[in-house]
């Protein structure tokens, strides 16, 4: 259906071309029946420069923070960084998904109760998400110490359900505070 690309912001430096800090994400359906909460995944962005009419707001919200739009989002992702290794998320795989990530994903495309299979889980991401959006998980991952990193995270979820970026059911824009209240 569509081909999202996700600017990760880090990439592997180099000096014979340009750095690669993008991947892909394949959007795809078995049928042309398919879930898609296009609601559930908006995103909250600070408008710089704000178009009024009638000198009202026009699609937009006037706060004491500043000024914010909720936007629908586009198969551009450029609001979510890897995990770094300050977040709470943070484990030692080399290739663990930001929880943001793919909440956009579980939120979008299943329903509460719904059943998310990861056939490579790495560090977890995918179940601990599907865990903290009320999401039933089948995860499969060849390596022992991986699984172990799964289950502790798994265990964390059960008293911390926070996804870093996503707040108030809204995706928060790249470095717009979250603590700033409508
Ligand atoms: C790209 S990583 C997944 C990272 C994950 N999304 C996360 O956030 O941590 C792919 C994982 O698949 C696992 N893997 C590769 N081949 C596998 C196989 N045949 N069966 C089970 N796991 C496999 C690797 O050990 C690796 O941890």
């Amino acid at each position: 259906k569509n081909r999202i690309t996700w600017q990760r912001e880090k990439g592997r430096g180099s000096r014979s071309n340009w750095k690669n800090s993008m991947e892909d994400i394949w959007f795809c359906t078995k049928s042309d029946t398919y879930t898609f909460n296009v609601d559930h995944v908006k995103m909250r962005k600070k408008v710089w420069a704000p178009y009024t009419k009638g000198g009202k707001p026009k699609d937009w919200e006037q706060t004491k923070t500043g000024n914010f739009r909720d936007t629908y989002p586009s198969n551009f992702w450029n609001d979510i960084t890897i995990p770094f290794w300050s977040m709470a998320e943070n484990t030692a795989h080399p290739t663990q998904k930001p929880e943001k990530l793919i909440a956009k994903l579980v939120l979008a495309s299943s329903n509460k109760g719904d059943i998310i299979l990861d056939p490579f889980l790495g560090s977890g991401t995918t179940s601990v998400v599907a865990q903290k959006l009320g999401r039933n998980y089948i995860g499969i991952e060849q390596n022992e110490r991986y699984a172990t990193w799964t289950e502790k995270r798994l265990e964390s979820a059960l008293t911390d359900s926070s996804i870093q970026g996503y707040r108030q059911q809204i995706f928060w824009d790249r470095n717009v505070q979250e603590t700033q209240k409508r």
